[in-house]
């Protein structure tokens, strides 16, 4: 019998596992949606507990349905912080969500005192409340239970990936790979190590952190579900989506539509450097490093959320295709969907989200359309900062839980004017980190072998010509008055 791999892809909304066969068949799923705690305009939590019991849980269910696999690939939502004891394995606060604004002061002190550029040379970042710095430097100094720890030499910190290897090897292993870790503001992006420099500048007590590991090998076992299973690929999910489209040269480019929007361009062996506001970021760590530079867009299917669960004019998320379709255009209708700021290129996380242009003539069609039309907008903005870092792709790859919608894909084309091509298996985020896993468990040589068993390609759509030049001045009039 040809061995499985199984996938866990622990995302800002919901948990999956994922068994994949090595022809990137998917063989049996299991999802579970998370909570989202908003304790004051601006903050997002998770419940770490929560996350866990969901990840055991959906482990559980594709094991009971297919039996063995051969190894675990585990992916995540970044930047998420999550603070445990290491003596009880409890978590000691709730995770701070990578969507959280809190630190917003934190970030903008050390930018008006001149911090940014030789924080952007270390770690390829900007200094932004998105990154898991300021957020560990904020639990220190504000929750008594997470300093006591540290105090005691009981504190563990970690991304996602972090907590979840902790969980599954019961604390016998406290690691990250090292592209969560350049997700963090605390990581050196050339050494792959730690900066003590960073840590003392966000108040991060080094003992707590994680050890720094590849994203593929024999990262660690778990022995909870019977006979042992390797832990043999861990990525964040962004990169893991950029594995999973077989972006795996440079100038390859990919866009992922799932809670947010975040484009990565492949930049090869070196470190890049933006000059239009992007972020540098680690692609993936097997034999050895690669790199990309990143756009990242806090809002994409989340404002769809919004519609349904906020406003309540949508029953389904799958509902917004045909409403879309169902008018001509927008009505003059423009939504910036800013809920936890602007990433970038703006980076600014005091703006707020906004809908402009409505009139006695406007209907829920023209507002979800607006919503949807904002996501080809945000994504022909991250093109044109790419173009200023010298990236100018032919064809960009499409996944997330949002593609599935054709109108959405053909509006993508159309927006940007360039070809649009997604995947046969829009699971992109759990496919990387299923291959990442086969190449550590040595099922395949190296990425390139796996992508050619496994990664295929589905629909393409053509731009079209249109009004693209209005829309966008449409758009940029109503993007300057959010910053204004
Ligand atoms: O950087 C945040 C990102 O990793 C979250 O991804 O898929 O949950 O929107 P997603």
């Amino acid at each position: 019998m040809q061995p499985l791999i199984l996938a866990i892809d622990e995302g800002t909304t919901s948990t999956r596992a994922l068994a994949f066969d090595l022809n990137g068949g998917i063989v049996a799923s299991h999802g579970v949606a998370l909570t989202q705690h908003y304790p004051q305009p601006g903050w997002v939590e998770h419940d770490a507990d929560e996350i866990w019991e969901h990840t055991l849980a959906s482990i559980q269910t594709v094991l009971a349905e297919v039996g063995r696999v051969a190894a675990i690939g585990l992916t995540n939502q970044r930047e998420t912080i999550a603070f445990w004891s290491r003596a009880s394995g409890r978590p000691l606060a709730p995770a701070i969500v990578w969507q959280d604004r809190r630190t917003a002061d934190i970030t903008a002190r050390l930018k008006a005192g001149g911090q940014e550029p030789a924080v952007q040379a270390a770690t390829g970042l900007l200094l932004d409340p998105y990154f898991s710095a300021s957020k560990i430097g904020w639990a220190l100094a504000h929750w008594p239970a997470v300093a006591e720890a540290a105090a005691r030499g009981d504190l563990a910190v970690g991304t996602i990936d972090s907590w979840l290897v902790w969980k599954l090897t019961e604390g016998r292993t406290h690691i990250s790979d090292a592209t969560n870790a350049s997700r963090t503001l605390l990581m050196d992006l050339k050494t792959r190590q730690w900066r003590p420099d960073l840590c003392a500048l966000f108040g991060v007590p080094a003992a707590a952190l994680p050890a720094i590991v590849p994203s593929a090998g024999a990262l660690a076992e778990t022995r909870l579900f019977g006979a042992p299973i390797p832990i043999t690929g861990i990525a964040g999910d962004q990169q893991a989506a950029s594995i999973g489209q077989a972006c795996l040269s440079p100038g390859m480019v990919k866009t992922t539509y799932g809670t947010g929007i975040f484009m990565l361009a492949h930049a090869g062996a070196a470190p890049p450097i933006s000059r239009s506001r992007l972020l540098a970021t680690l692609a993936a760590e097997t034999d050895a490093p690669s790199y990309a530079l990143e756009g990242s867009i806090f809002i994409g299917g989340d404002a769809v959320k919004w519609l349904r669960d906020g406003l309540g004019i949508l029953h389904t998320a799958a509902e917004s295709e045909a409403l879309a379709a169902s008018v001509a255009d927008s009505g003059g209708v423009t939504f910036v969907p800013a809920f936890a700021g602007l990433g970038a290129p703006h980076w600014n996380p005091r703006a707020t989200g906004m809908l402009t242009g409505i009139t006695g003539g406007t209907t829920r069609a023209h507002i979800v359309r607006a919503t949807l039309e904002a996501m080809g907008m945000q994504t022909a903005d991250l093109l044109d900062a790419m173009a200023g870092d010298g990236v100018r792709p032919g064809v960009m790859k499409v996944d997330g839980g949002m593609v599935a919608n054709n109108w959405l894909c053909q509006d993508l084309a159309d927006a940007t004017g360039l070809v649009v091509e997604r995947p046969r298996c829009i699971e992109t985020t759990a496919m990387g980190a299923a291959m990442l896993a086969a190449v550590g468990a040595g099922h395949f040589a190296d990425l390139t072998v796996a992508a050619a068993a496994m990664v295929a390609p589905d629909a393409r759509f053509e731009p079209r010509e249109g009004d693209r030049a209005g829309r966008r001045a449409a758009w940029a009039a109503a993007i300057a008055k959010v910053l204004a």
